[in-house]
C-alpha cells in the first residue's frame, strides 16, 4: 500500500506532517465494495461513504441535535475524567481513529496541556477536508503540539503509523464509531489495534450502551430531518465519486432498532422502480418500489460482552466510566502481554 506525503501550505511548519494514503491503490476505494454491496439480495453500501465534506458537516450538525444523546453524553464523561486519563498515560503519542472535528478530543488535549505532558497527536480520518481544517486549527490553538494528519481508512493508517515520538502510545476511538462495524469487522479491527500497540500501551474507547428503544430510535429519526439528509448524502457522494445518477428525491430515510442484534439499522428506501447507473464503475443497479439499501448499523453494546471481546485481543480494561444513566461507556484499556511477548 502506498502513502503519499502531500505538500501543503503548512508543510514548512516543523510541527505538522500530513500523510494521504494512495486511495486508488486500495481495493476499498476503487468502488469494488460498492458493486459488491449493491449486488447482494439485501443491497448494502459501506457507511464510510457518508463522509465527504458535506457528510462530515451534516454529522457535526447531528451531534448538536436534541435527540442525539451520544456526543454530549460522552463529552460530559470526558470533561470529568480527561485529567485522570492524561495522568495514566503521561506524555504520549495520541492516535485517534475517525477523528472528524476532534471536538471531544480537545478536552484531552487541554488536560495534557494543563499537566504539561507533551503530546504527538495523529488524527486519522477518511474525510480529508475536515481532517485538514481541524489539524490546522489545533496547531494554531496549541503552540507546543506536534501533529501528523493521516488521510485514509483505519486499515490503511493502522498498517503504516508514523514512528513513535514517545515511549507510550494511546489509540483512541470515540463516538461509538466501533458500533458502525459489523461483528466480524469489529474483530478484525480489534486485532489491528492489538498489533498497533505494544504491551503497556493504551486504548481509549467510547461506546453507546443498550437503553430504552424509544430513546435510541429518536436519535436516528430527528425532527429536523438532519439524519435523513446525512443518509441521503451518501447517494450524492456516490454520484460525484463514481459518476452515478442516483436521484435523491426518489429515496427516503428509514431507521429502526433491531432488538435481536441490538443495533440501529439505517436504510435508503426506493420510492419507485428504478435503474441507477454508476458510469465510472461500468455498473447499473435495478431497485424495485420500496426496496431498501442498507447503509449503516449502529450497535448498542453490553459492557460485560464487550469486555470479553477486548480481553480476547489482549486489551485489559483498567477503567470504565459511564454517565448517571449508564447510556454511554468510556473505557481505558491497557495492552497486555500475550504468551511469548514478555519474559
Ligand atoms: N470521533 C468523532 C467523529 C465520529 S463520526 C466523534 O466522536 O464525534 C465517524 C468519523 O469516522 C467520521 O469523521 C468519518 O469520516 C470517519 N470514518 C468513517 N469510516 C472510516 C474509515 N473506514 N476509516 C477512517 N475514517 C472513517
Ligand atoms: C459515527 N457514528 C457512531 C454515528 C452513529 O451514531 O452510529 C453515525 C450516525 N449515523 C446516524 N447518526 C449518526
Amino acid at each position: 500500500m502506498k502513502a503519499l506525503q502531500t505538500e501543503t501550505k503548512s508543510s514548512n511548519n516543523p510541527r505538522f506532517r500530513w500523510i494521504a494514503f494512495e486511495t486508488t491503490m486500495a481495493l476499498a476505494d476503487n468502488g469494488q465494495d460498492v458493486i459488491q454491496g449493491l449486488s447482494q439480495p439485501q443491497k448494502t453500501l459501506p457507511c464510510r461513504y457518508f463522509y465527504d465534506d458535506h457528510g462530515s458537516e451534516l454529522f457535526e450538525q447531528i451531534t448538536e441535535l436534541p435527540e442525539y444523546y451520544p456526543t454530549r453524553t460522552e463529552q460530559d464523561i470526558l470533561a470529568k475524567f480527561a485529567i485522570e486519563i492524561a495522568q495514566f498515560t503521561g506524555a504520549c503519542d495520541l492516535i485517534e481513529l475517525g477523528s472528524g472535528s476532534s471536538r471531544k478530543t480537545r478536552l484531552l488535549l487541554e488536560a495534557y496541556h494543563q499537566l504539561n505532558h507533551w503530546l504527538y497527536y495523529c488524527p486519522i480520518d477518511v474525510s480529508a477536508g475536515i481532517l485538514k481544517a481541524t489539524a490546522l486549527a489545533l496547531l494554531h490553538q496549541y503552540p507546543s503540539l506536534k501533529l501528523c494528519g493521516l488521510a485514509g481508512t483505519y486499515e490503511q493508517a493502522l498498517a503504516q503509523l508514523p514512528p513513535r515520538e514517545f515511549e507510550n502510545r494511546m489509540l483512541i476511538f470515540l463516538g461509538s464509531t466501533l458500533g458502525n462495524l459489523h461483528p466480524l469487522e469489529c474483530d478484525r479491527f480489534l486485532a489491528q489495534i492489538q498489533q498497533a500497540l505494544q504491551p503497556g500501551d493504551f486504548f481509549l474507547l467510547g461506546v453507546d450502551l443498550q437503553k430504552p428503544v424509544d430513546v435510541i430510535e429518536a436519535a436516528y429519526n430527528d425532527a429536523q430531518g438532519i439524519t435523513a439528509q446525512f443518509n441521503l448524502n451518501m447517494l450524492r457522494h456516490l454520484n460525484h465519486r463514481f459518476q452515478a445518477n442516483f436521484d435523491l428525491d426518489q429515496f427516503s430515510h428509514l431507521a429502526f432498532y433491531n432488538a435481536i442484534d441490538h443495533q440501529i439499522e439505517m436504510h435508503l428506501c426506493s420510492l419507485k422502480r428504478q435503474t441507477v447507473v454508476l458510469s465510472a464503475l461500468n455498473y447499473e443497479v435495478c431497485l424495485s418500489d420500496t426496496e431498501t439499501i442498507h447503509t449503516e448499523i449502529s450497535r448498542k453494546f453490553h459492557l460485560p460482552t464487550l469486555s470479553q471481546e477486548l480481553k480476547q485481543h489482549a486489551l485489559y480494561p483498567l477503567h470504565i466510566w459511564t454517565d448517571p444513566n449508564s447510556w454511554f461507556g468510556l473505557w481505558l484499556c491497557q495492552r497486555q502481554c500475550t504468551s511469548g511477548e514478555c519474559p
